[in-house]
């Protein structure tokens, strides 16, 4: 392992697998890695700043306003330095702070100044690790770009035993090396992606929508990102947060979508239409509410533009993939859209499979390739489906270049 010309910054909270950090410190020093080590306050309680300096040969940052002086800006320049920061080991306290912007010490200041990838390597007591609000929190900080180096089980230091072990230094080292060198593989590739539902207003109060609830297409979006590519999502209307990093085009209709897909396609190398388009809208929008017993004299109802349709003819080299929700004869209907939209890959789904379509944090899905083979997924979570669409899409795109 080489780690020459890297700048590795590993922040430390305070927790008792601190002491492993020394080790993790050591060993990718002698991968000949440039280190810093920053430390909370309380990690100082578990490790002497003197060691990891000693480690490092560098002085160790502890404060946001140095007792001995210097730049009060010194976390802004270690944010800036950094390849990568690694938090190990990340506390309940310090990823709780993360998840919610807080930034009072120099560990939590620095990381929400920069814009390196980071790594959270969690250790804290198995009840800790299961609570509900930790949970909430890993799982906010992951949609927030965060990759997680997830804890082991076995003998915790509180004497039980259970999930919360900090990982081992093997793996934290191997997850290190994927991000400072692994996950380029779409380098120089700008992805386009819609999102989310659309709303078709029908008056100043009312509209028409769907149930989507754009977790798919952004788990695509941040996994695409996290392998290095350019990523545009054009979304619905979500509650859902993108890592800053990724460009994001809020829209609200079908037609607005169909314009902002326009004006970025033509640096797209690849476009997944995930989002939901509502394929009808109020023929005209009232501009007053409409009384109820009028409603069903004035609603006449007009198809949107068919996305993936308008740009079909405009394709040259991109990749499309579209989404298909069908209830029956899945792929039979799916090969058939893909034909009719000439869409490199479909993903369908099946809204009314357990834990599968709208909504969910999960989804079993059939890949249908243009040939029209077939790929089932397992009921997995939405980020590893967006993983395995991904490596379809990467051999796609080396087809395309040989
Ligand atoms: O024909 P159907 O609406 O089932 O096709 C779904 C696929 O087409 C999805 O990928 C969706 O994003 C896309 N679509 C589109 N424009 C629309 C409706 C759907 O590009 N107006």
């Amino acid at each position: 392992m080489n780690f020459a010309d890297k700048n590795i910054l590993i922040a430390a909270s305070g927790g008792i697998a601190a002491y492993k950090t020394a080790q993790l410190v050591r060993t990718l020093v002698k991968y000949n890695a440039r280190v810093r080590v920053m430390m909370t306050p309380t990690a100082t309680q578990f490790v002497s700043p003197l060691t990891f300096e000693t480690l490092s040969g560098h002085p160790v940052l502890l404060d946001l306003f140095p007792e001995q002086g210097g730049a009060s800006t010194a976390h802004i320049d270690w944010a800036r330095w950094a390849d990568v920061i690694v938090v190990c080991p990340a506390t309940a306290n310090t990823m709780a702070k993360l998840a919610h912007g807080l930034a009072d010490n120099a560990v939590t200041t620095t990381l929400s100044a920069t814009t390196a990838p980071v790594l959270l390597c969690p250790a804290m007591n198995k009840e800790m690790y299961a609570s509900k609000a930790h949970q909430d929190n890993q799982k906010r900080l992951q949609d927030l770009g965060y990759r997680l180096v997830e804890p082991s089980q076995g003998w915790l230091a509180c004497g039980e035993e259970g999930w919360g072990r900090l990982a081992d230094l093997s793996v934290i080292i191997e997850a290190i090396e994927d991000t400072l060198y692994g996950t380029h593989e779409f380098a120089e590739k700008h992805f386009l992606i819609s999102a989310g539902p659309t709303r078709e207003n029908i008056d100043p109060v009312r509209y028409i929508s769907n149930r989507s609830s754009g977790k798919m297409g952004y788990a695509l979006a941040r996994q695409a990102f996290l392998r290095g590519a350019q990523v545009t999502v054009v979304t619905g209307p979500t509650t859902l947060e993108l890592p800053p990093g990724i460009r994001r085009v809020d829209v609200e209709n079908a037609r607005e979508m169909t314009a902002a897909i326009e004006a970025h396609y033509h640096e797209c190398d690849v476009l997944l239409m995930v989002a939901a388009v509502a394929d009808f809208r109020p023929s005209q929008v009232a501009e007053e509410k409409i009384k109820k017993k009028n409603i069903s004299h004035v609603l006449h109802l007009t198809e949107n533009p068919d996305i993936l349709n308008l740009l079909a003819p405009h394709k040259k080299g991109r990749i499309h993939v579209g989404f298909s929700l069908e209830t029956n004869n899945i792929v039979e209907h799916s090969l058939e859209k893909l034909k009719q939209k000439k869409l490199d890959l479909i993903i369908a789904n099946n809204p009314r499979e357990q834990g599968a379509g709208f909504d969910h944090d999960t989804n079993r899905v059939t890949i249908v390739f243009a040939d029209g083979q077939t790929r089932e997924s397992p009921l997995m979570d939405k980020t590893s489906i967006a993983d395995q669409i991904l490596d379809e899409i990467r051999i796609l795109l080396n087809q395309h270049k040989s």
